[in-house]
């Protein structure tokens, strides 16, 4: 197979066409290395032959939208030949197990903070709710608590030791596990966020949640007011990130998905962000909305609100 310049939705036909019988495809396309600062579309002239420009960027990008990975191109003069391998299906999303959030998991294996466009967004979302300034730090479906280990890595263990963090979530071998790696430097619960009152937790300068209240466990609507009302101090700051993506077969893919659409639908995602958006910015807090596969979420108290 090889393309010239055919338009994307010709290669996208061809492509989809040959994964229906297969399991990858190959192709051959002209070597973006070759160019400087083109954008995909742009026509370039090689051996006086018309080609239609493309980066990696946007065989990534198909790449993802046809349900692969990409394999690592072979350059062929200044050719390169592409290849798409079909995702195995394996997800913890359609996990049916009890644990399904534990240490023996499918989502165990995830490590979010080895994904740029995770881990950046995170820290970045950290560094905005100013969490060195903060004293208690309340994580709900913490997990095995990869989290609190950014916060430690950020602000060296002793400053991480010295604040109250607390981390909360009803799996036992995922908070067994939390306990094991932070020993004394923080506290786990394990615990169901909808019986939180009876752990007496007290007021936090700061509350992370990542991928939790919109849990089908949990009211998402009125669980964050009541978070916002009774578990934060008056200058405290808050971090939620929503995921808008699905991790199959080794990868992140791009766009929620949700009951009854076999394809990305990010209704849900976008009234629940703005939700929380519209909520606190009545609670005059600052509200910013960040991130890719997963939208940040952080808002802090405005000053003059303080007063
Ligand atoms: C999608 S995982 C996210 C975990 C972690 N924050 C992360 O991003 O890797 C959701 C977590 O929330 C926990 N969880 C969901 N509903 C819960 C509830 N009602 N009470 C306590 N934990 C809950 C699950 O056990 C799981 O660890």
């Amino acid at each position: 197979m090889f393309f010239k310049d055919e338009s994307f939705n010709e290669i996208y036909n061809t492509l989809h066409k040959s994964l229906q019988n297969n399991l990858s495809v190959s192709f051959k396309v002209i070597n973006p290395d070759i160019f400087s600062s083109k954008y995909a579309g742009e026509v370039v002239v090689v051996d006086s032959n018309k080609f239609i420009y493309r980066g990696y960027k946007s065989w990534v990008s198909l790449a993802e939208i046809l349900g692969c990975k990409i394999l690592t191109p072979k350059s062929i003069g200044n050719f390169v030949e592409i290849t798409l391998k079909k995702l195995e299906s394996n997800s913890f999303h359609s996990s049916s197990d009890n644990d399904k959030y534990g240490v023996d998991s499918e989502f165990a294996k995830i490590d979010k903070m080895q994904e740029p466009s995770f881990a950046y967004y995170y820290i970045d979302a950290l560094k905005r709710a100013n969490i060195y300034n903060r004293e208690s730090i309340l994580n709900l479906g913490i997990n095995r608590g990869d989290e609190f280990r950014v916060i430690d890595e950020l602000i060296g263990s002793s400053e991480f030791k010295s604040k109250r963090c607390v981390g909360v979530d009803y799996s036992k071998s995922a908070i067994d596990m939390a306990k094991d790696t932070f020993k004394d430097s923080a506290e786990f619960y394990c615990a169901d966020i909808n019986e939180l009152d009876s752990l007496n937790l007290g007021k936090f300068d700061c509350l992370i949640s990542i991928g939790t209240l919109q849990s089908s466990s949990l009211n998402y609507k009125s669980l964050l007011m009541e978070l916002v009302q009774n578990y934060l101090n008056r200058d405290s700051a808050i971090v939620l990130a929503f995921p808008n993506c699905r991790w199959i077969g080794g990868e992140m893919v791009y766009g929620a998905r949700v009951p009854n659409y076999n394809f990305s639908e990010m209704g849900i995602l976008y009234s629940d962000v703005i939700f929380a958006k519209k909520y606190l910015q009545q609670k005059k807090y600052r509200v910013t909305v960040t991130g890719k596969e997963y939208i940040f979420l952080t808002a802090t108290r405005i000053r003059s609100a303080l007063k």
